[in-house]
């Protein structure tokens, strides 16, 4: 896919110095941030809400593009606070909403860009007919919860299907990708690239970056 941009995940970085970590990936060259909020429930692990996002959008400026992934039950609680904090992109995952339709129209009303996130058990047949009304569909290639997991390769084809079905959809794949599984990534056709530990735990983030960036985009 020609385009790609690489979003990094702060979930596995000093998240005592959050602010700085997100600087220095923006200074590496992050086209956007992705940032995971998780509540103990949806998923087993916690990290952060709105009160975060609004600090980080107070120390970052305007410019840097925020990806909520809001790994979260009741995802309908959350818009408005996150669009008041500064978010730019509202990620929400399909298994936790009864009314997805409702949902989107709310993210938009709020000034947001509309993400849709499936889990790895839930099959592309279930996001298919919200695809026309979102800017981004999220194929998880992990089960969501912890960064560092192994890339899921058997999510590949429902990248690819998107991809056909819907050429100029933003399609974002997200858990254990890196130098070694971006090119699987690119080949089924993901433009949305989402990187935590592989560019968290590199000395030189920066050619990280650039090589995922670049595979995807050749
Ligand atoms: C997992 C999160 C991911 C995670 C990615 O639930 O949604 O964003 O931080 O981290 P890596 O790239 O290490 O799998
Ligand atoms: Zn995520």
């Amino acid at each position: 896919a020609s385009g790609c941009k690489i979003g990094p995940s702060i979930l596995n970085s000093d998240l005592a110095s959050l602010g700085a970590e997100c600087l220095r990936m923006l200074d590496s060259g992050a086209d956007y941030l992705h940032l995971d909020v998780m509540d103990g429930h949806f998923v087993p692990n916690i990290t952060f809400g709105h009160p975060v996002v609004e600090s980080l959008r107070k120390q970052l400026g305007q410019d840097p593009f925020f990806d909520m992934h809001m790994m979260v039950s009741r995802p309908e609680q959350w818009v408005k606070p996150m669009a008041v904090a500064g978010a730019n992109q509202y990620t929400f995952h399909l298994e936790a909403t009864e009314n997805p339709g409702a949902l989107i129209k709310d993210i938009r009303e709020n000034g947001m860009k509309v993400g849709l996130a499936i889990k790895p058990g839930t099959t592309v047949e279930y996001l298919a007919p919200w695809a026309n009304q979102i800017d981004m569909a999220l194929v998880m290639t992990v089960e969501p919860g912890f960064g560092g997991q192994k890339f899921m390769e058997d999510m590949m084809p429902k990248v690819h299907w998107l991809r056909t079905q819907f050429p100029s959809l933003d399609i974002e794949v997200d858990g254990g990708v890196g130098p070694d599984t971006i090119h699987k990534c690119a080949e089924a056709g993901a433009n949305m690239i989402v990187s935590g530990s592989a560019i968290m735990r590199s000395d030189d983030p920066r050619s990280v970056i650039n090589l995922l960036r670049n595979v995807c985009s050749e």
